[in-house]
């Protein structure tokens, strides 16, 4: 992932909890995926998540005929000669060393403006905004006299999800998405994903995308998408998923022979590797593992070219010439399995 985005670009680990228990005889119950994030930020306002009834009963603790709201300073630490430092409604904030902080920017101030006072956040003056507020019902009076600002419980728009996801559940065996392959991940995991780091239109590509759940939600989202999977079970999956999606599904193209690489550049003939490749193998042929002298060692692709193998030095071996015309067009690994 470092090699792939840059380690720069890390931001976190995240924690999914995927199943409330699991044996594991010498470890801790396993129940936990983890989710590498990488990337320049998050769409923050599209996976906000609602408050905890917990945070909301200990945190918005008054009500008023609007609904819940705390209380909040109206000033800030300090004391202004200037208009931020002046008394409203008999309280001045220079005696408690502190002067007037009254909202004009930020969120709380856009919706105060939006909602309750049109025309507050372009209004400059201070003790005016602080009229404002005292006329639409917004400040209230502490017990020793200080004046304090409602925050609305309405006008918050939920919390960021910390980095441990617990509130997504596995998919049940009964759920309408279920697909029955093993690692099927829900799509309320994959939407969280995409939508934190990805604007409709945008391309999304899971290289290992199983039953096709990133690609689902990706298409939910009006995302662009890929998918590419090596078991012929995902890509039977893949297809009937996405033609019940939608009907616009032209089928997913099947390879047989993987796709040439064209990230090498130009690589010198594999013959030249003779010498070297018999220097570190010491003259042993890999196959027989029997020294032989350098003229019956002939240079071998551990995965042949026609089977996507190239001539970068990490595919090319030393097999004697018995062992190469029994090797023949197989994979090394292929050949090993049959001896
Ligand atoms: C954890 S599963 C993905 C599950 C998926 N997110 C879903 O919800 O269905 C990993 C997938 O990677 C595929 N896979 C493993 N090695 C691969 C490779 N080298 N190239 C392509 N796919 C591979 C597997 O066949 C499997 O479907």
């Amino acid at each position: 992932m470092g090699g792939i985005f840059g380690l720069d670009l890390y931001r976190n680990e995240v924690i999914w909890k995927r199943t409330s228990a699991h044996n594991d005889a010498s470890a801790f119950g396993r129940v936990a995926d983890k989710i590498l994030f990488f990337g320049s930020g998050i769409n923050r306002s599209a996976v906000r998540v609602p408050l905890s009834e917990d945070y909301v009963a200990k945190t918005y603790r008054h009500e008023d005929s609007r609904g819940r709201y705390m209380s909040s300073d109206l000033t800030g630490p300090g004391t202004s000669d200037g208009e931020s430092g002046q008394e409203w409604q008999g309280w001045g904030p220079t005696s408690k060393g502190r002067h007037w902080s009254v909202p004009r920017t930020g969120d709380y101030a856009a919706w105060i403006d939006e909602n309750l006072i049109p025309g507050y956040v372009t209004e400059p003056g201070i003790l005016k905004r602080l009229n404002m507020l005292n006329e639409a019902n917004m400040v209230v009076f502490s017990s020793k006299g200080t004046p304090r600002l409602k925050r609305y419980l309405m006008a918050n728009p939920g919390q960021l999800p910390a980095d441990i996801w617990t509130d997504i559940p596995p998919v049940s065996s009964r759920a309408k998405e279920a697909r029955k392959y093993p690692t099927q991940k829900p799509l309320a995991l994959l939407e969280r994903i995409i939508k934190a780091s990805s604007n409709e239109g945008d391309l999304v590509l899971d290289p290992f995308c199983g039953c096709a759940t990133t690609l689902v939600a990706a298409d939910r989202l009006q995302r662009k998408w890929a998918g590419i999977d090596l078991s012929p079970l995902a890509i039977k999956l893949v297809d009937e998923r996405i033609a019940e999606e939608r009907g616009l599904w032209g089928g997913a193209n099947a390879l047989d022979a993987p796709p040439a690489r064209t990230d090498l550049g130009e690589l010198p003939n594999y013959r030249t590797h003779r010498h070297r490749l018999y220097g570190e193998q010491e003259g042993v042929c890999v196959g027989c593992e029997t020294h032989f002298p350098f003229r019956v060692m002939e240079v071998d692709h551990i995965l042949p070219r026609v089977k996507g193998g190239t001539d970068h030095p990490d595919n090319l071996q030393l097999l004697c010439s018995g062992c190469n015309r029994s090797k023949g067009g197989r994979a090394m690994a292929e050949w090993k399995a049959a001896q």
